[in-house]
């Protein structure tokens, strides 16, 4: 009978282009509590993650904009980067690390197409933000425990 396997976050993808994913954070696999019938991520502390940051924990990209947490699928719609590699702009939309489209946290569409010479391609950014309106990316749902962050 075969062991148990520790769930493992995505691996990194990458492109014709030579893009990566991000690096994982740590080689310890992530921390999973079932909740119910959900399962919970656990993000780290709270004061770990400042306004402004983006970080990663199991599917989710889990950010801080002007001190409201948020937490969304991590693949970008785009060509998959990893959105916990992101950044968080002015605007306080999550950035994409690759080809920096811009999307609402709240919504998880995206409101500024790829850039570089994507931008280029005609339709193309629109094309994105349509496919977003009809498939976002997806909300998680962050708590605060005792000082530390969960996203389920
Ligand atoms: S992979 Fe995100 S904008 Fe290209």
């Amino acid at each position: 009978m075969r062991s148990a396997q520790p769930i493992l976050a995505p691996p990194p993808v990458t492109t014709r282009e030579g893009h990566r994913g991000a690096a994982p954070v740590s080689d310890e696999p992530p921390r999973v509590h079932s909740v119910g019938m959900s399962k919970e991520h656990e993000v780290g502390a709270a004061a770990d993650l400042p306004p402004g940051k983006v970080t990663g924990a199991g599917p989710y990209a889990v950010g801080n904009v002007a001190g409201e947490v948020f937490a969304v699928s991590r693949r970008c719609r785009h060509l998959g980067a990893d959105l916990a590699g992101g950044s968080i702009d002015g605007e306080g939309r999550l950035v994409c690390p690759w080809h920096q489209s811009a999307y609402d946290v709240h919504t998880g569409r995206m409101l500024r197409g790829p850039q570089g010479v994507y931008a280029k391609v005609p339709g193309l950014g629109l094309v994105f933000r349509g496919l977003t309106a009809v498939l976002p990316l997806r909300r998680g749902q962050v708590v605060e425990r005792d000082g530390c962050l969960f996203v389920r």
